[in-house]
């Protein structure tokens, strides 16, 4: 077991250099029209978002220690009751009716329900001398820019969100690092079928300005290193000094189940468009409300943990971590075939 899940974390990581990374599951907790983080308190939010990890999520969650404010989570180590979420995807039937694609687990994580997968990547002295820093408790970030709707707008300069079309049933396709192989990445959503459905990946900022837990546009206080990438060592720029972990994302989306060629637009179009309405893809966007216990987070990185087991850090299966629910604050439809994506009326 041990065995299976390093080799498999090795061939996930395969052209990402980084000597240590975290890889677990975390659950879907709730599929509602929320956003703490963009706009706290308003309820309903602009769109759907899904959500993963801890039970503090709500409209508003307080800028404290969210680990003191959590009792439970949906992610696979117990101690990481930070919030995760996403905008949603939808197909667009013919008629212009909508349903949400079902997530699915990400490969070697089943058990999970329909949520996502994190990536905590953190170098340690023997490859990086520059020290890595743990986000402080309050912290939070966005990645991604929800009214995008074409190529660019910084994000996007090395690939940090991106599609992968898997070729095949079971993750086909799936060889190169993320981002990184063009024969199945793409920025924008692929524009052809994927016989394996379609995984999002996004990676946050890794460079902090060492003072702000969260800066107005959920950004600024944050960047991505100013040449290079995490991975490849590149620097911080000096306005954003602190090396953060590497958050990735994963999301699969099951796609491939509304894969009947009757069912696709006739003009040649694709049908999947996101929550806030993106049918392009290029608006997709992560959010990161950060939870973890204690030092929980800085102790599996000196202890070097990789993949979803680590001595330093406890674990749940996902039979317990499922159990753990928040109650649904906005009552209204997101599952069924809706005549319109809710929030985005006209
Ligand atoms: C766990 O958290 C929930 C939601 O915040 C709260 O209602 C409940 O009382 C807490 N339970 C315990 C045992 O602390
Ligand atoms: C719209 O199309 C979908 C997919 O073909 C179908 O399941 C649904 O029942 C249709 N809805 C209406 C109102 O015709």
């Amino acid at each position: 077991m041990l065995f299976t899940s390093i080799a498999a974390i090795a061939l996930l990581s395969r052209g990402i250099n980084a000597n240590a990374v975290l890889r677990f599951g975390c659950s879907q907790i709730v599929v509602e029209r929320l956003d703490p983080l963009v706009n706290p308190d308003l309820n309903p939010s602009p769109h759907v978002h899904q959500v993963v990890g801890g039970n503090a999520f709500s409209a508003l969650i307080p800028q404290a220690d969210v680990s003191e404010l959590a009792n439970c989570t949906t992610c696979s180590f117990s101690e990481d009751l930070s919030n995760y979420w996403t905008a949603n995807m939808y197909f667009k039937a013919r008629n212009g009716t909508y349903k949400r694609v079902p997530q699915v687990p990400n490969r070697f994580l089943d058990g999970e329900t329909g949520g996502m997968t994190m990536y905590s990547h953190y170098y340690t002295s023997s490859y990086d001398n520059s020290k890595v820093t743990a986000f402080k408790p309050g912290f939070r970030m966005l990645a991604g820019h929800q009214d995008q709707r074409e190529a660019g707008g910084g994000v996007t300069k090395w690939n940090a969100i991106c599609f992968r079309c898997y070729n095949a049933p079971n993750f086909g396709g799936d060889n190169l690092a993320p981002c990184a192989d063009p024969s199945v990445d793409s920025v924008a959503l692929p524009a052809k079928q994927c016989p394996g459905g379609i995984r999002t990946t996004i990676r946050f900022p890794t460079c902090w300005n060492g003072k702000d837990l969260d800066s107005p546009d959920h950004m600024s206080h944050v960047s991505y290193p100013a040449s290079g990438t995490f991975e490849s060592n590149g620097a911080c720029p000096s306005t954003h000094p602190v090396k953060l972990p590497q958050l990735m994302f994963e999301v699969i989306w099951d796609t491939a189940s509304f894969n009947e060629p009757d069912l696709w637009p006739e003009d040649g179009s694709q049908p999947f468009v996101f929550s806030q309405g993106d049918d392009t893809g290029y608006g997709q966007h992560g959010d990161y409300v950060f939870g973890w216990k204690g030092d929980a987070l800085q102790k599996a990185m000196d202890a070097n943990c990789f993949g979803a087991a680590c001595k330093a850090l406890t674990s749940q299966s996902f039979a317990d971590a499922n159990k753990c629910a928040v109650p649904k604050e906005v009552s209204e439809d997101t599952e069924g075939w809706l005549t319109e994506l809710p929030g985005m009326a006209m």
